[in-house]
């Protein structure tokens, strides 16, 4: 019998603070990290589920709750080694206080300037350092999808990417397209259930095309 599949799901929002009160962070809801883990869990594969702070955490995997994009980096990292396939559809913060402020912040002019600095792209990294993996990202445009999400395939070094609009944050139903070097899979006004589904099947189908390419090589 081949070998359990091992998924590594990175989702939910970061959050970058400020202070010990403020921070800065997004609109991510985490119900495609949910929906994904549910479908792969469901298929009896392993998940490892790497996530911000979100409202519901997916049942039957191995969880890893992060806070900042560097803590999500971090359990990146070390768990990258374990996993077969790799999905980012986290909504990672592209950029962080340059210094946190130990103490509150205390209202003063009537303006203040706060500098940030760039967050490292986590699912770059794991592009760049995978080996006989599959490494899937999102990618949520207001224009120009699907020129942008063909770049961002390339230059994170992905086999998959995932690209969808505005409208898919928070809500239950999307449109998406799944975009490899080669294809592009249109899936309209589905829910993220059966979305995820189909993410999930796609990613066993590379990572089997991976493997019997370096069978018979
Ligand atoms: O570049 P952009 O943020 O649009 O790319 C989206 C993809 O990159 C998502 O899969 C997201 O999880 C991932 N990402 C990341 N680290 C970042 C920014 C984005 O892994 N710092």
């Amino acid at each position: 019998m081949s070998k359990k599949l091992t998924f590594l799901i990175l989702s939910g929002p970061t959050k970058e603070y400020i202070d010990p009160v403020r921070y800065i962070s997004n609109e991510s809801s985490g119900k495609m990290g949910l929906a994904l883990a549910g479908y792969a869990v469901k298929k009896g594969y392993k998940v490892i589920f790497i996530s911000g702070g979100v409202k519901k955490y997916p049942k039957r995997v191995e969880l890893v709750k992060v806070t900042t994009a560097l803590e999500m980096l971090k359990a990146s990292k070390f768990n990258l080694q374990r996993a077969d396939i790799i999905i980012s559809v986290a909504a990672v913060a592209d950029y962080r206080p340059a210094k946190f402020q130990k103490h509150k912040i205390k209202k003063s002019g009537n303006s203040i300037l706060l500098k940030l600095k760039k967050n490292p792209d986590i699912v770059k990294y794991c592009g760049e350092n995978k080996s006989d993996q599959v490494v899937v990202g999102f990618a949520l445009e207001t224009q120009n999808l699907l020129t942008n999400a063909k770049l961002k395939l390339k230059s994170k070094k992905l086999d998959l990417i995932v690209a969808n609009g505005r409208d898919s944050f928070g809500y239950d139903k999307t449109t998406v397209h799944l975009m490899s070097s080669d294809s592009i899979i249109k899936i309209e006004n589905r829910s993220k259930k059966f979305i995820a589904g189909k993410i999930i099947d796609e990613t066993v189908r590379i990572f089997e095309n991976i493997k019997s390419f370096k069978k018979n090589a």
